[in-house]
């Protein structure tokens, strides 16, 4: 556990993943506007994070996500809960990595550069209000550690936000 533990401190970018965990929460922190945060998250995010040709939000309205702020190309407006990868995580309530989206059965193909993608579940008193969703143009470009960073960065964002 403890050599685990090492291992992580030196493995390569791990200053970078921290480092974005800080400027995300001091991005958000003294404002709690649903758009304002998502929009300027999913900046930070698109920016801060190489090899990425996607980030942002989609939220659900109904039995639909509704996309919301957003970088990179434009996207496909509504999924059904339940359907791609986005749906999936907010039907399941769990974390979809995905190393190569062309291998997930109904994943939806907004921009076909996407090669992996990972989405995070938003839980807001164990309500699913939404996901956060970024896409990259390699394949398996999101590791366990992006993960856990991710994890990290939507649970700073469902906290700062007066949910409406
Ligand atoms: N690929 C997603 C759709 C959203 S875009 O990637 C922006 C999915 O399968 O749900």
């Amino acid at each position: 556990m403890v050599n685990a533990r090492m291992n992580d401190r030196l493995e390569p970018g791990a200053g970078d993943r921290k480092a974005l965990v800080v400027q995300a929460r001091a991005l958000l922190s003294g404002q709690r506007d649903l758009v304002a945060n998502a929009a300027n998250l999913s900046s930070l995010l698109f920016h801060g994070m190489k090899d990425l040709n996607w980030a942002g939000f989609y939220f659900v309205k109904g039995r639909e996500l509704v996309v919301g702020p957003f970088q990179g190309k434009p996207a496909c407006v509504t999924i059904p809960i339940g359907r791609g990868v986005c749906g999936t995580a907010a039907e399941e309530r769990a974390i979809q990595r995905v190393a190569d989206v062309h291998a997930f059965g109904g994943h939806i193909a907004c921009d076909v550069e996407s090669r992996s993608e990972i989405v995070l579940p938003l839980i807001v008193d164990d309500t699913v209000r939404g996901v956060l969703d970024l896409d990259s143009p390699l394949l398996d470009r999101f590791d366990r550690h992006d993960e856990e960073m991710l994890k990290e960065i939507a649970d700073i964002f469902v906290e700062s936000v007066d949910w409406p």
